[in-house]
């Protein structure tokens, strides 16, 4: 971690506040009440959100806490696809809508009822039976943004096996190691994405990543391609939809214990080798359940985008999970937000009506390049509520989502959480003042704090480390296969679980959160390994050792730039730049390329040969590198 950093200046005390309306109908009404009666009896609190939700059998202790390991709704049994099909099928919602789907083509659009969805649910998950598919068995999802992604998901969970998900920017090898990790006895995938009218071929990829993975028994592949079909290869794959013939709309959900593993999600570490998130059946449930009411504030009568991807957190828990466990109406966009042209998010906005609109600053951000212009030309006035997540939405943006979106009447929730947290954990809860730079404050239910090494709290004012206190529902069981990881987040500093994030604390007690604290480079809101980049690299054979850091970018938050040593025998060129950022690309995925490459003779290394990408960073900006006593001569 680092050592120390600079605080940046936020010279005013801005707030804004958001017409008393929406404080007096929302489901926090009192963010401080709610606070205090939390703190008063956190099980209690837990406990009241977690009867909202449908169980097959209660739980005989709310919280079992064994540091750093916790359970919740101990010996409670569920099935969390109840909670987002069944019980809607049961009642009033049965013909709401469900999700609501859109493509980049003029007129691409789905729409599925709750009572659609459960159908296809059992179906798929039916249909997985038929390969052998039982509880416990883990499945890799990888597949474009489409109903069906969503489908196979809660088809997984209604089985009890435990589906990883990859977001479909990855390339083979990242694909490869993830498969090969959680050791996934199906592969889901399409034959191809559709991205800025282009068609990324995702099976061929899938193709060449099952090679060297045993565990894989059968690949599914969803046919979009109607006129060119892909071919199958009949021994190992299946169509999707031919999966689902004959079998019934009918599917007993699986009963799953509390703590049973509901999903893997991988997430970027400080080694070349991604993490398994391990996220459990029922805390997740009720945190992701609970945040969606009361972050968004979601209402029966509301229409919903969150943009991400669902190969993401945000996906898992804001896309699929939260707002179907509340019954909510989902929008789902394989959409770019240039693509036709800069105007295609305040399209859909207007088209749909939506309500709720949650979003990643890098979006907002180059909304804000492109002008006002852009959504001057649709009819925002659906709008009631606007999010981001991903990394810190710095004063500007926050000034000009509020003002050029939200025409200064709709509340933003910045809300900061990771894959470890599976839910929301810091924002300033909708009705409250917002600070522009600033997320907010630890939501009910969440003991969040800015703190020194040694875990005491910092002065307002000063940078820390960002630190949870207290175990909360939602939070990761364990790094899969590796325990020893997952200890490290609890024993970093004492006493509390290390997000990785620096964050200063402001005068009122809102957090603002800076940035990461270790090797982690957040581009445009995705997480990506210094080393999983600098091992790409290393794998090319022109390079003898490379090392990678994070430039501070106006636009994407951060760029990678990629130093590099090269093995003898090759010499610097433009060419060999450009091979070794295809080679990036085909090995890590797009999202991992380096925007800059430079060639080095040597690279600063401490004494005992770790590369100190620290004093790269400082040179690269023009800033003091700080502390370089343990740098080799
Ligand atoms: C960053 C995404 C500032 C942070 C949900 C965190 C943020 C990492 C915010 C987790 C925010 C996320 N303000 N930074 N509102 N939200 N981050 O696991 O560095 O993909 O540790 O989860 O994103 O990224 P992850």
């Amino acid at each position: 971690m680092a050592e120390s950093f600079d605080v940046p200046l936020v010279e005013e005390e801005k707030f804004y506040l958001p017409d008393p309306s929406y404080k007096q109908q929302a489901w926090t009404k009192d963010y401080q009440k709610a606070y205090e009666e939390f703190l008063a009896d956190p099980d209690g609190f837990w406990e009241t959100q977690a009867k909202q939700l449908e169980w097959f059998k209660p739980w005989t202790k709310v919280r079992e806490w064994n540091y750093p390991y916790a359970k919740w709704f101990v010996g409670a049994k569920l099935n969390i696809t109840y909670n987002c099909l069944d019980r809607h099928v049961a009642n009033h919602r049965r013909n709401k809508v469900a999700m609501i789907w859109r493509g980049e083509e003029e007129g691409e659009e789905r729409i599925l009822t709750y009572q659609k969805l459960f159908h296809e649910v059992c179906r798929f998950a039916n249909g997985l039976k038929k390969l052998g598919v039982a509880k416990g068995d883990r499945v890799c999802i990888y597949m474009p943004l489409v109903p069906e992604q969503v489908i196979a998901m809660l088809a997984c969970a209604r089985i009890g096996a435990v589906h990883s998900v990859v977001f479909g920017g990855f390339g083979v090898n990242a694909l490869n190691m993830r498969i090969k990790d959680a050791e996934a006895k199906v592969v889901i995938t399409a034959d191809v994405a559709i991205r800025r009218g282009k068609t990324i071929p995702l099976k061929t990829i899938v193709e060449e990543a099952v090679v060297n993975a045993p565990s894989v028994e059968k690949v599914v592949v969803l046919s979009r391609e109607k006129e060119n079909p892909v071919e199958l290869h009949r021994e190992m794959e299946v169509d999707f939809y031919d999966l689902m013939k004959g079998v019934s709309t009918r599917c007993e959900p699986e009963v799953m214990d509390a703590e049973d593993p509901l999903f893997i999600l991988y997430t970027s570490g400080s080694t070349g080798t991604p993490k398994g998130i391990v996220h459990t059946t029922a805390g997740y449930m009720v945190g992701t359940y609970y945040t969606t009411l009361n972050v968004f504030d979601l209402k029966d009568t509301d229409v919903y985008w969150c943009t991400a991807d669902t190969g993401w957190i945000t996906g898992h828990s804001y896309v699929v999970y939260g707002p179907l466990c509340a019954g909510g109406t989902v929008v789902l966009g394989e959409v770019t937000p240039d693509y036709p042209d800069p105007g295609s998010f305040w399209k859909i906005i207007e088209e749909l009506g939506i309500t709720i609109f949650y979003t990643a600053p890098t979006a907002i951000r180059m909304f804000m390049k492109v002008g006002e212009e852009w959504p001057n030309k649709y009819d925002l006035s659906s709008l009631r509520i606007l999010g981001s997540v991903g990394e810190p939405l710095n004063p500007e943006a926050f000034e000009w989502f509020y003002k050029a979106i939200g025409k200064s009447r709709c509340p933003i929730v910045d809300t900061w959480w990771q894959t470890e947290t599976g839910m929301q954990m810091i924002t300033t809860m909708v009705g409250e003042p917002m600070r522009p730079g600033f997320a907010g404050k630890s939501i009910p239910g969440v003991v969040a704090d800015v703190v020194d090494k040694s875990g005491k709290p910092v002065e307002p004012g000063t940078g820390g480390f960002l630190v949870i206190r207290n175990p909360w529902p939602s939070m990761l069981r364990t790094v899969y296969k590796n325990d020893e990881r997952y200890q490290k987040y609890w024993d970093t500093i004492p006493g509390c679980y290390t997000a990785g994030d620096l964050a200063v604390k402001g005068k009122h007690g809102y957090i603002m959160v800076i940035g990461r604290a270790d090797d982690l480079i957040i581009v445009a809101g995705h997480n990506i390994g210094t080393a999983e980049v600098e091992s790409a690299l290393v794998s090319h054979q022109a390079v003898a050792e490379a090392a990678v850091i994070g430039k501070p970018d106006p636009m994407k938050g951060n760029t990678i730039k990629a130093f590099v040593i090269l093995r003898v025998g090759f010499s610097p060129s433009d060419k060999l730049k450009a091979d070794l950022t295809y080679h990036v690309r085909m090995t890590l995925g797009p999202i991992a390329m380096p925007s800059e490459i430079e060639f080095m003779d040597k690279l600063p290394k401490t004494r005992s040969g770790k590369i100190m990408r620290r004093v790269l960073k400082a040179k690269e900006m023009g800033i003091d590198p700080g502390d370089i006593s343990t740098l080799e001569e």
